[in-house]
């Protein structure tokens, strides 16, 4: 589906050491935890392409992965972490926001949500911040297999709420389990059908 190599390029803690935007590039963004790089892996079906962990607030940089020769997928820090001192958390936030708004090659945000949890108020501070950049972003509901259907019903509806207020937001959501490969298809079909 990506033809060429599929691999780590780099990791990067501010915008001069980004590689040149020349590629189509498609971003993963959500809360600490939510499974960012756990959904990386499924879809490049490479278990340890990106480090998942327990421990909130692993992905500390900018990672930058290649999806083939046309594409780049970039594993954003998680956000609203709790723990992270605040010094921290600024230089953090200042970092995404210029990546956010000065990407030109930027095609996609995805915005990572919790299946569990819906939108909190984390994750409408990230869709306003895509919202006022003009940057199209899509849900990805992310660890399906830990709820019952009448939670994944609510908070699907819960989301969707949410995106009617933001006219960035691609409507469709996808729903992802990267333990059990739920969406997963789709999500890799959706990105190799940017262009
Ligand atoms: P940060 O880098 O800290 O922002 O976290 P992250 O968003 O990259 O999350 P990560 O992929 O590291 O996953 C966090 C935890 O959730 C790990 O213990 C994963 O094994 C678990 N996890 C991720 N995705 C799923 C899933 O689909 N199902 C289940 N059951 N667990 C998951
Ligand atoms: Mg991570």
């Amino acid at each position: 589906l990506f033809a060429g190599p599929v691999e780590f390029l780099k990791g990067v803690v501010a915008m001069s050491g980004m590689p040149p935007a020349d590629r189509i590039e498609v971003c993963f963004a959500g809360r600490s935890n939510v499974g960012k790089s756990s959904l990386i892996n499924a879809l490049t079906g490479r278990k340890t392409l990106a480090r998942a962990s327990n421990t909130p607030g692993r992905t500390q940089e900018i990672n930058f992965f290649t999806l083939g020769e046309e594409r780049y997928l970039v594993d954003l820090p998680g956000y609203g972490y709790a723990e992270a001192p605040v010094a921290i958390v600024a230089k953090w936030q200042a970092l995404l926001k210029q990546y956010l708004s000065g990407r030109a090659t930027l095609r996609r945000a995805f915005v990572l949500i919790d299946t569990r949890h819906g939108v909190k108020a984390v994750d409408e501070e990230i869709m306003k911040l895509l919202n006022r950049s003009a940057v199209t972003f899509q849900v990805v509901m992310t660890k399906s297999d830990k709820v019952n259907n009448a939670t994944r019903e609510a908070n699907i509806a819960q989301v969707q709420a949410a995106l009617a207020k933001h006219p960035a937001a691609y409507p469709e959501i996808i729903i992802t389990s990267s333990e059990k490969g739920e969406g997963v298809e789709t999500l890799r079909a959706t990105i190799a059908g940017l262009v």
